[in-house]
């Protein structure tokens, strides 16, 4: 069987967005519109295998040091065969090249990032800008997410470091 995680096509946007539809409504990630996932598909990578898009996960980048990883999904049948894990090392690899010197994610299941080098930290030591999409998360304020960060062998910028906007 062929299977690979890769960088997804266009015509496979709408097949994300279903498996993204799934997790949202069981209040797993958050929910994305199509225009927005056209906008920002090069923030993914995919899992495809014989059956189609089985996985994706996306990096999004907010600043000069940090990105955040997130809307991950494996199918529901696929799951607990390591290809979550193959998806955040694809989008580690990708932040590496990038330079980026550390990825965070918000998450119920810091055990799974813990298996893949990221620690939980205080969600006060990330910079206010992370939570610029709380404000639509139908948990807040209520949230019982948990923040993993995770630094990458890159040139760090100084601490709080800001591009000027
Ligand atoms: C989270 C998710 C992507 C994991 O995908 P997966 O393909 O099942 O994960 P993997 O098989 O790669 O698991 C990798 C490791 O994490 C562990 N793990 C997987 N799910 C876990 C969980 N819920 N809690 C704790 N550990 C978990 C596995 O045991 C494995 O460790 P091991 O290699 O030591 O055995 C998948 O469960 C999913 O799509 N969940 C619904 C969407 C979701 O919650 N996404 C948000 C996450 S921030």
């Amino acid at each position: 069987m062929m299977d690979e995680v890769r960088k997804p096509r266009l015509t496979e946007v709408v097949a994300m967005k279903a498996l993204l539809d799934e997790a949202s409504a069981a209040g797993q990630v958050l929910p994305r519109q199509l225009p927005e996932l056209y906008e920002n598909v090069r923030d993914f990578h995919v899992y495809a295998d014989d059956s189609g898009v089985g996985g994706l996960v996306a990096l999004h980048i907010d600043m000069v040091d940090l990105a955040e990883v997130r809307s991950l999904v494996v199918r529901p049948d696929l799951r607990g065969r390591g290809i979550g894990q193959r998806l955040v090392e694809a989008v580690l690899a990708e932040a590496s090249d990038l330079h980026i010197a550390r990825v965070y994610a918000f998450t119920r299941m810091p055990a799974f990032f813990n298996t893949l080098g990221f620690a939980v930290v205080d969600r006060a030591e990330l910079p206010y800008k992370v939570y610029k999409d709380c404000q639509r998360c139908p948990l807040y304020p209520n949230c019982d997410e948990i923040a993993v960060a995770r630094w990458l062998d890159a040139p760090k910028t100084a601490e709080g470091m800001e591009v000027p906007t």
